[in-house]
């Protein structure tokens, strides 16, 4: 099959093609290496999704962009540089290619830059995906997968976390935009006819983890013997979900998208396992084998307090099933950690 992602050179959008090509399909790679964090992380997980694990010498980005995409060209795999609010840019790759399935995965993803940059979030977020759905209809398209996140549910007091629940609380433009996401989407799906999954992933971890997400950077300052800002009380909590059980999630809505028609679904994406901030830090103390060092510091804006997914839709509709425990996980993302 040829599938499109967009945002493969990120975190979760890397592991997917990686996934891809080893089962054999051809992938698209549309992803800007958007400076949200720096481009070299992002020219490292392509190397590695791709199979190519040398040493690569970073000179500056234009050009560094340009030599991977040379590097990188195959057969099954094409990358292009390409930013997603840019329609016309977008329309010359849906003309050069047949598109089986589209899984969108670019976006802007920070929930606390998303308060300072609001209309940036609303520009990628909202009208690149639009983007997308527009040319899907011109190019008729008619399976997409699409990230939306555990943040819409905002600070609901429901737990654990239903796609049936209301989620019109959202606490952050991020979310907000997600929120977006998801009602336009079924705009698309149904006047043009579009199936569509829309995954609720639920704090996602493991090897490549995006830097400024807290385990990932908990472990690099702990590491590195300087202090972690430490956010509230200890007690806020997680789903945490570990990259493979994500990665087989996705994975398995494509699959559901090929074999049925007329499908809208929302589906949370989480491991059920819900740690709070005191333990994860503790885990990751006790895996690196060093104590951190704590600025405490109060709760921020936009974090929400506790996140906790039910998954019995993902599991009947799909057959996800995440099993992937925190401490396997941890320990998996602290060997990658150690090993670059
Ligand atoms: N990681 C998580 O815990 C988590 C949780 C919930 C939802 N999500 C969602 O999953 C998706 C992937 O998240 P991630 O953690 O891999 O993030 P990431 O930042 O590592 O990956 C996103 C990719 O999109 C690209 N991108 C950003 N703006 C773009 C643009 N305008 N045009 C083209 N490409 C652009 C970036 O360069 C990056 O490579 C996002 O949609 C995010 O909102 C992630």
């Amino acid at each position: 099959m040829n599938y499109l992602v967009t945002g493969g050179s990120g975190f979760i959008g890397s592991h997917l093609v990686e996934q891809l090509l080893k089962k054999g399909h051809s992938v698209i790679n549309i992803d800007n290496f958007d400076s949200f964090y720096d481009y070299t992380v992002k020219i490292k997980n392509t190397l590695e999704s791709i199979d190519k694990n040398f040493v690569f010498e970073f000179t500056d980005k234009e050009s560094d962009i340009q030599k991977l995409i040379s590097l990188s060209e195959s057969q099954n795999y094409t990358l292009y540089y390409q930013d997603i609010r840019d329609k016309k840019g977008l329309e010359k790759i849906f003309k050069n290619h047949k598109i089986d399935l589209i899984i969108h995965l670019a976006a802007l993803a920070g929930v606390r830059p998303s308060i300072e940059r609001p209309l940036e979030y609303e520009e990628v977020n909202i009208r690149g995906t639009m983007n997308l759905w527009e040319l899907c209809k011109d190019f008729n398209i008619n399976k997409f997968v699409c990230a939306s996140s555990s943040s819409v549910y905002g600070n609901n007091e429901k737990i654990p976390f239903s796609e049936a629940d209301n989620v019109d609380n959202p606490i952050s433009p991020y979310a907000a935009t997600k929120k977006c996401g998801e009602i336009l989407g079924h705009v698309y799906h149904d006047l043009y006819k579009i199936d569509m999954i829309q995954l609720r992933f639920f704090t996602v971890y493991g090897p490549r983890q995006r830097p400024d997400l807290a385990i990932h950077k908990f472990t690099r300052l702990i590491s590195d013997h300087q202090e972690i800002p430490f956010y509230g009380d200890g007690t806020t909590a997680r789903d945490y979900t570990f990259i493979d059980d994500i990665i087989d999630g996705i994975e398995k809505s494509i699959h559901y998208l090929e074999s049925n028609s007329n499908v809208y679904e929302i589906i949370n994406l989480g491991e059920s396992e819900v740690i709070n901030l005191n333990e994860m830090l503790f885990t990751i103390e006790k895996t690196l084998g060093k104590s951190a060092i704590r600025k405490n510091l109060p709760m921020q804006p936009g974090d929400v307090l506790k996140t906790n997914a039910d998954i019995t839709k993902a599991r009947t509709l799909i057959g996800y099933k995440p099993d992937t425990n925190f401490q396997n996980g941890i320990k998996k993302f602290v060997e990658w950690f150690l090993r670059k």
